[in-house]
């Protein structure tokens, strides 16, 4: 059974638990001439019920822990604590309510016990993991206090009693928010605090460099390749004839323009904001620029208003496909349009006689790959081989496939993925953010690039004069995935040992974020800038542990760097050496990955389901001694996710 799977039986029958408990208190009447025998029978069998429900819960909650402790940590020392109390209440309320003796105190204990249970429900959804200490006091008080407010109720112990427990309820109700509303407005911790996650024998103490000293130098060598994007609202004419306001950065699709600059070549980008209120700024998704180049509003650079300029300036030494967009409120910006491809060419040139760049993107219900939606054709002579750069600019996965011809995975992310075979008849699935080179060699018939989001939008290649099949079946929805951890072939490379450590828990829990309740996206129970940054020095080795314990996909996705897979769920990858910067890790899963701390900064780590991100699933990863002039909010309005 999977993981997610687990985590949903065990949530389901500690609910049964607790609601059969709950039933029991309430179906016990009070007075002794309603005690039925059939009445007896149904509490016996509610209660009864509930254990059980329990019990099974206990199971499940072991074999999560098999799963690892992430999934079970506050499960075994809050929740089942609660509900082992709950229990022993219950019972004895039982048991005196049967006889008839201390009849009030009887049905409070049973609801009590049920409350007791119910908080231990809770506890996934508030305490989470790592467990919080005073979370699960907060749900200790209230359990206590619920239970002496049913027995004042119960007892007729008078208003004074029944006001006061609830007094006392409303105190720790309001306490308890104005707790979780002060933990959101504290300091952002965003910079290395020094030591933290790190192996104490290591020296510390260098100087403090702001992220503005990390910039290209004036003198990096290279022919500058020099290009201006201008930020702007646009109209755009779709395929289907709608007309959309999009924004872009230029060009008269949807995507910006592409960007094909030469290994050994200065990148100078020039972005100007014409009219993008909320401001903009230029990130290089898998890029891995210096940090003061990486274009993250009020992590590396003030946005960009209306009017303004900023010039961005790496070398191109990283040949391979990338992408760029905004870091400003990137989840409406990219939505919108502020995108466009990054690709690297290597200095001898491309091999393949065709070399296409395909974002594939969602606006205005259409699916648009490159710039535009619907069908597009390409020509290609039978025996030229051709290169689909594809990226996935959308927020959830996408399944692509390329039908009528064997292909092989060439690279991952911006990587070359060594000792592919060809595949048929096989889907790469690819993360938020996540690119694929595809290349094959065309056949005499057409070939059929295709994604899962539409049957419309496809890109056709065909030999001149020639069309693709018109029944050339649709394969994407219906092909097996190719597994990247297995495929291809080569030595891990060898990194050296880890230095330094940082575990990511991925999970859904309500937080105050930026003032407003909200059902956040967290990472080791915190949101952004509140989750503690992975803190590094540079020439760490970082094992990066992720798991996922929510029930949404999370591809996450760590600037300035690649991360080298070593396992997923347990099992080790096997196939070429897989660096990533995205990794797309679904409900349940653990990842382990590697990185090598070589590039100074502070880094955004984050899922790139950019609304997750924006709803807090951010964090930095921090090098000791780098600091940021640059503020989140405040008078530049930055909007870092
Ligand atoms: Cu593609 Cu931080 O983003
Ligand atoms: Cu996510």
């Amino acid at each position: 059974m999977t993981t997610a799977a687990l985590l949903l039986l065990q949530a389901v029958a500690a609910i049964a638990g607790a609601g059969l408990w709950l039933a029991a208190g309430f179906t016990a009447g009070s007075a002794a001439d309603r005690r039925t025998r059939s009445e007896r029978m149904t509490v016996l069998a509610l209660a009864a019920g509930g254990t059980l429900a329990l019990l099974a819960a206990a199971v499940l909650t072991a074999l999560l822990a098999g799963r690892g402790w992430w999934f079970a940590g506050e499960k075994v020392t809050v929740g089942i604590p609660f509900q082992i109390v709950g229990l022993a209440a219950g019972a004895v309320g039982f048991v005196w309510w049967l006889r008839d003796i201390r009849m009030p105190l009887a049905r409070a204990l049973m609801l009590g016990g049920g409350y007791a249970m119910a908080a231990g429900v809770l506890a996934t959804w508030l305490v989470g993991y790592p467990p919080q200490p005073t979370a699960a006091g907060v749900l200790l008080a209230a359990v206590l206090l619920a239970t002496g407010l049913t027995w004042a109720l119960l007892a007729h112990r008078g208003r004074r009693a029944v006001v006061g427990f609830a007094g006392l309820i409303a105190v720790l109700l309001v306490g308890g928010l104005g707790w979780s509303w002060l933990s959101d407005m504290a300091a952002p911790s965003i910079e290395a605090t020094g030591g933290h996650g790190h192996d104490a024998a290591t020296p510390g103490g260098e100087a403090a460099i702001p992220v503005t000293d990390l910039r290209t130098p004036d003198d990096a060598p290279g022919d500058v390749h020099a290009v201006a994007l201008t930020a702007a609202r646009h109209e755009v004419t779709l395929a289907s004839g709608d007309t959309i306001e999009a924004w872009g950065f230029g060009g008269d699709g949807v995507a910006g323009p592409e960007l094909r600059v030469t290994e050994g070549e200065l990148v100078e980008v020039t972005l100007e904001n014409r009219d993008i209120d909320d401001g903009v700024t230029l990130h290089w998704h898998g890029y891995d620029v210096p940090n003061g180049e990486d274009g993250v509003a009020g992590v590396t650079q003030d946005s960009v208003a209306p009017g303004d300029r900023f010039t961005y300036r790496f070398t191109a030494d990283q040949p391979g496909t990338y992408w760029y967009h905004t870091h400003q409120a990137a989840s409406e910006g990219v939505r919108r349009g502020l995108y466009g491809m990054l690709v690297v060419e290597p200095r001898n040139g491309v091999a393949e006689s065709l070399d296409l760049a395909l974002p594939v993107h969602r606006i205005g219900g259409e699916v648009v790959i490159g710039a535009t939606d619907g069908p597009q054709s390409f020509e290609a002579a039978a025996g030229d081989t051709v290169r689909l750069r594809v990226a996935n600019t959308e927020q959830t996965p996408i399944r692509v496939t390329i039908a009528g011809a064997p292909f092989r995975v060439a690279a991952i992310d911006g990587r070359d993925i060594e000792g592919g075979a060809e595949v048929e008849q096989r889907s790469v699935r690819l993360g938020a953010g996540a690119r694929a080179d595809l290349v094959f060699t065309m056949p005499a018939t057409g070939v059929r690039f295709e994604t899962d989001l539409s049957e419309a939008s496809v890109v056709d290649i065909a030999p001149a004069g020639g069309t693709v099949a018109a029944d050339l079946p649709r394969e994407v929805t219906d092909v097996p995935e190719l597994d990247l951890l297995a495929y291809g072939s080569g030595a891990r490379p060898d990194i050296g040992p880890f230095t330094a450590e940082g575990e990511l828990v991925l999970d859904r829990m309500p937080r105050f974020l930026g003032g407003a309740p909200t059902y956040a996206y967290t990472v080791n129970g915190e949101v952004f800038p509140h989750v503690a940054p992975i803190e590094v020095r540079e020439g760490d080795v970082v094992k990066i542990t992720v798991a996922n314990r929510g029930f949404d996909v999370h591809p996450m996705h760590v600037h300035g760097h690649h991360v080298l897979v070593l396992s997923r769920d347990g099992v080790a990858a096997t196939g070429a050496p897989l660096w990533l910067d995205t990794v797309d890790v679904r409900p349940g899963e653990v990842w382990e990955l590697a990185l090598v701390a070589d590039n100074p900064g502070i880094w955004m780590d984050h899922c790139h389901d950019l609304a997750h991100a924006a709803q807090g699933m951010m964090m930095t990863l921090a090098y000791d001694g780098v600091t940021t002039p640059f503020e989140h909010a405040g008078a530049h309005g930055n909007r870092p996710e």
